[in-house]
């Protein structure tokens, strides 16, 4: 059984990405997973200032949420990211909350080339909804994920479901219209089953 944190980084209340993350996450408590979810909507998670505090010890400056859920983080060993695609790429509540892992790194005596620190190792997976469906609509989020939580961070990519189709947000949530739903629930169900079997773009 696997500790998993679900974070979800913005988008309508009932909404197309929260019914994904839900549909993975019942997969995943099926399986006999312990499963959480932590709303970025529901917890005010700024981007980092750049102080350099917690490179000398120190505890974050800020006296937002994220704290509270850095020990849900560490317990943890899958990290899923779930977030509309908003201007092509991950939402920027996502992208603060990833900034703040600054805040998690270590001192690495010997880092691979390219990278300064050491951050805990986790597992991580994507789950994504866009109301366009082109064969580029996640380009620009898929390679923000690849290369700063896989190759940077260094995170074991568990893989990605990339919910294109889900209509806009000028109406209501659409993703019931598609096979995303059961495609979530069968990754969560899965996602330590199938270890091998890589991702599901
Ligand atoms: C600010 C904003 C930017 C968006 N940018 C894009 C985009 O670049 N490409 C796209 O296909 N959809 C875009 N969308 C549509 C959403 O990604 C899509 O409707 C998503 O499923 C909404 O998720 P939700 O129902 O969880 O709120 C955007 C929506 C908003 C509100």
């Amino acid at each position: 059984m696997k500790n998993i944190l679900v974070i979800l980084g913005g988008g309508r209340p009932h909404g197309n990405t929260r019914q994904l993350a839900e549909s993975f996450m019942q997969g995943a408590r099926e399986a006999g997973h312990s499963v959480r979810l932590v709303s970025l909507n529901q917890t005010q998670v700024n981007g980092c200032l750049g102080c350099i505090a917690c490179r000398f010890g120190k505890p974050c400056v800020q006296k937002d949420d994220f704290m509270s859920i850095v020990p849900a983080i560490q317990e943890a060993d899958l990290l899923v990211l779930a977030s509309p695609l908003y201007f092509w790429t991950l939402s920027a509540k996502l992208k603060a909350f990833i900034e703040r892992f600054y805040c998690l790194a270590e001192p690495d005596d010997a880092p691979p080339l390219g990278r300064y620190e050491k951050y805990p190792q986790k597992d991580c997976a994507l789950l994504m909804t866009a109301a366009d469906e082109y064969f580029w609509t996640f380009e620009q989020a898929v390679s923000y994920y690849r290369f700063t939580l896989i190759r940077y961070i260094g995170f074991r990519d568990k893989g990605m479901l990339l919910a294109g189709g889900c209509g806009d947000t000028n109406g209501k949530p659409q993703i019931h219209t598609t096979k995303h739903l059961d495609d979530a629930y069968r990754f969560g169900k899965n996602i330590y089953r199938e270890e091998d079997e890589g991702c599901m773009i």
